[in-house]
């Protein structure tokens, strides 16, 4: 059996990745491909924890006032969550043949936590090394937006905004995943202009997809 590919799909909130990761899985589908989406946090316990985190949920009696885990305790979940995905769903899934595109991945976690604490090369290390375990995808796609244009597309989501979802975070999030790479320079790494309409960004990614697969558009 060929294992299947490993796709990632990265870029700040309001880039497009959940309506990228779609897109893509329903274009290989129609191929005949077999292929599977997922997200990072993950659905598994983990993963749901985080959710409930990030969406303010977690709430403990007793304490005074509601107040977010540290970027440390949340970069360690975020570590813990992934190796549990890893080990449940992507790497069965691979091993089965079936491709799997990921809705974020460790690069989240790199510059996330990095933003968030304020912190510099220390902080970046220090969450690489905490997913060294944390198997490569084949291809990561940054879908590259103006945080203007993200934050617009962000403000036509229902719901209140998320523990990061604060405009000049993401401001300093878009400048990190413009240098990413140099983070991770053993990975295949494609940069995508994400600030034009869903199947513009599509075709990009398309063709991307297409060279690691080795076929044609
Ligand atoms: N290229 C695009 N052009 C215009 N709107 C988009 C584009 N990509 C996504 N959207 C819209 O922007 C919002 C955020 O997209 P989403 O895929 O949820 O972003 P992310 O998962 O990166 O936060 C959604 O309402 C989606 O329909
Ligand atoms: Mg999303």
């Amino acid at each position: 059996m060929i294992e299947g590919h490993f796709i990632v799909i990265e870029g700040i909130d309001g880039s497009g990745t959940t309506t990228q990761t779609r897109v893509l899985a329903e274009r290989l589908s129609d191929k005949g491909l077999p292929v599977r989406t997922t997200r990072e946090p993950s659905d598994g316990p983990i993963g749901v924890l985080i959710r409930q985190i990030l969406t303010g949920r977690v709430v403990v009696p007793g304490l005074h006032g509601v107040h977010a885990p540290s970027w440390a305790t949340m970069a360690t979940l975020f570590a813990s969550d992934r190796l549990d995905h890893l080990e449940a769903e992507i790497i069965p899934n691979l091993t089965d043949g079936v491709t799997v595109i990921c809705d974020r991945y460790d690069y989240s976690s790199v510059a996330y936590q990095t933003v968030s604490s304020g912190g510099g090369d220390d902080v970046s290390t220090w969450v690489r090394e905490l997913n060294r375990r944390a198997r490569r995808p084949d291809l990561t796609l940054v879908l590259d937006v103006d945080p203007k244009v993200a934050t617009s597309r962000r403000n036509t989501r229902s719901g209140s905004p998320e523990l990061y979802e604060v405009d000049e975070m993401q401001v300093e999030l878009a400048k990190f995943y413009a240098k990413i790479d140099e983070l991770f320079p053993n990975d295949t790494i494609r940069h995508i202009d994400a600030n034009c309409g869903v199947e513009e960004v599509t075709a990009a990614i398309w063709s991307e997809v297409m060279a690691l697969r080795g076929e044609s558009v």
